[in-house]
Parts: C-alpha cells; sequence; structure tokens
C-alpha cells in the first residue's frame, strides 16, 4: 500500500490541489484510522474541496450536509412519508433516508458543513453515529453504518463564531484540522486554475496580494478568501484589465470591518488600492 505521502500527492493531482501536503496527509490518516475530522478555518479557505477530494480519493461517497439553525433530527436522520403511514403504518419501504443514514449505509463520508450551526438536538444525533456506527430510529430500529462511514464536518474560526459552539462531547470525537491561509504563490496558482476569464499573471499577482492585504488590515475583522482573489481577477480580465473597479466590485460582501458602517467598506477598499498602486504601480494602463 502506497504510504501516506505518496497518497496525498497524487490525490492532490487528481483533485487539482495546490499544496496543502501536510493537511491532505492529516486527513487521509484520520480517515484511514477510523476517524471524523473537524477542519476549522475561515470561509474559502478550501475545506469542501480537501474533504471532498479525501473522500473520493479513499473511493468513499460523499454526502454533504448544509447547517442552519433550523435543521432538525429528521432532516439529518430521515423520517417516515406521511400520507402512506396512514394508510399503511410504519413499513420500513415507507422510511426515507435522510443524509446520515444514505451515508451509514453506502460507508461514505458525511460531510457536515457548519456543524456548529446545527440546533443541539441535530448534533447530539451524530454522537452514537459516530462512535459505534450506531443509530436507532423509532418505527425503524437499528442502523448500522458500514465500514468507511466517517463523518467530516467544518467550522469556522472560534474567533467568529457567534453563537453555537460544538459541546464537548462532539468535540470529544473528533480530530481537529486547522487550515490557515495558504501563501501568495499558492493562492496566484488556484486563482489562475479557477479563473475562467483568462486573467494575465499580473491580474492574477494583483488580485491575489489585494486579497491578502484585507487580512491584515487593522480595520478588517474578517478579511477576504481567494475566491474574492479569483473574483477580481476574472471580473478584471473582462473589464480590460480595470482591477479597482473589479475590487469594488468583489471585495464589499467580502470583508467585514470591526465597526459595522456601510459607507466605510468603500473607503476601506478604496484605501487597499491605493496602497497597492503605491507598492507596485501598474505596467499596463486599462483600456477602456
Ligand atoms: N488548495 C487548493 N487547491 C485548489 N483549489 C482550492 C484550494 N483551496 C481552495 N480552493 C478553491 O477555492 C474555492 C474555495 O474553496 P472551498 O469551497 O473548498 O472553501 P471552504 O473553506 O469550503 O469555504 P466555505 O467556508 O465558504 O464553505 C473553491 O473553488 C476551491 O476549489
Ligand atoms: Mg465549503
Amino acid at each position: 500500500m502506497q504510504n501516506l505521502k505518496d497518497r496525498a500527492d497524487s490525490l492532490a493531482r487528481a483533485h487539482r490541489i495546490v499544496g496543502r501536503q501536510p493537511e491532505l496527509r492529516s486527513i487521509l490518516a484520520c480517515l484511514q484510522a477510523g476517524r471524523n475530522v473537524l477542519l476549522e478555518g475561515p470561509v474559502g479557505v478550501g475545506k469542501t474541496a480537501l474533504a471532498r477530494a479525501v473522500s473520493e480519493g479513499l473511493g468513499r461517497g460523499f454526502v454533504r450536509v448544509d447547517g442552519d439553525g433550523r435543521y432538525s433530527e429528521a432532516r439529518l436522520a430521515g423520517h417516515f412519508d406521511p400520507p402512506g403511514v396512514l394508510a399503511r403504518g410504519y413499513l420500513p419501504e415507507l422510511f426515507i433516508p435522510g443524509p446520515l443514514v444514505q451515508a451509514m449505509r453506502e460507508g461514505s463520508v458525511l460531510f457536515v458543513n457548519e456543524l456548529n450551526r446545527m440546533p443541539e438536538g441535530v448534533q447530539n444525533v451524530l454522537l452514537p453515529a459516530m462512535d459505534e456506527g450506531l443509530l436507532h430510529i423509532p418505527h425503524l430500529g437499528a442502523v448500522q453504518a458500514s465500514p468507511g462511514f466517517a463523518v467530516v464536518a467544518t467550522q469556522n474560526p472560534r474567533e467568529f463564531v457567534a453563537t453555537g459552539h460544538l459541546s464537548e462531547a462532539l468535540l470529544d470525537r473528533f480530530e481537529l484540522v486547522v487550515l490557515g491561509w495558504q501563501q501568495a504563490e499558492e493562492e496566484a496558482a488556484i486563482v489562475h486554475q479557477e479563473a475562467t476569464q483568462g486573467p494575465s499573471a499580473e491580474l492574477v499577482a494583483r488580485a491575489v496580494d489585494l486579497v491578502r492585504a484585507t487580512r491584515s488590515d487593522p480595520r478588517i475583522r474578517r478579511g477576504a478568501s481567494v475566491r474574492a482573489a479569483v473574483a477580481i481577477a476574472d471580473l478584471a480580465a473582462v473589464m480590460g484589465g480595470d482591477l479597482d473597479q473589479a475590487a469594488r466590485l468583489a471585495l464589499p460582501t467580502r470583508i467585514e470591518l470591526h465597526e459595522r458602517d456601510e459607507n466605510r467598506v468603500d473607503s476601506v477598499v478604496a484605501d487597499l488600492l491605493a496602497q497597492a498602486e503605491k507598492k507596485s504601480p501598474r505596467t499596463a494602463t486599462p483600456s477602456s
């Protein structure tokens, strides 16, 4: 059997993952050892991309659930078709599996995005499934997980999570993989790969620099991800190289200031653009 390093390597190649070798190896090791993984990192850092690549690389299916405060236990586990039950009673064939039961039966990876936003009752449904591979459903009975079933969940960094922290019991069933921002060269490679409008290398580099500047500006509480850089590079390419206008369109939705004030986002963006221009003046003037 290939070692972890080689497998992480070929996974990255097959799924066009730039960098992230240590993280890929960690996630692979956890899943191979039958553990569940909690990925922690800011929006757009690559959590979904890595989880999907590893699940598929292990030959397992991938069932995705997005956490929200109104999600219910019945939605996660599954439910009986009400008219069917009225007419015929609780027959097993009338049970409509939810993503949890589906993943358990298939031996797939259940990917729970933003698990911390799920109501506590929903989080608790996962507990027995995660350590015993067992779920008891009233009127249906016990569902036993097939080999390969695991939970990969994400949460945003704890400082950004205003409400809803994971319970101690739930945390005790996860290994933690923390994802930070990648280096500028890697982010440029991602933008180059994800962009659809063929931005020049210079536009890509400028978009990446600008986005990275949002992460260290003291006025900004939450900076932008590589997704913003892709948007800026593509928009600028479409607008004849007008990076300023592209940034004004793409950044306001993707950064959050310390003090909430709609008008100031624009002036912070203008500032960042001026700083970027001073640091490395444009080589070509945008055509209009
Ligand atoms: N290392 C990487 N290699 C290749 N593409 C990447 C990498 N990291 C991120 N991306 C790309 O950047 C985009 C954002 O990544 P992804 O959706 O995985 O982030 P996320 O952490 O799941 O975000 P969210 O918190 O919004 O769910 C995707 O298009 C993804 O393919
Ligand atoms: Mg995601």
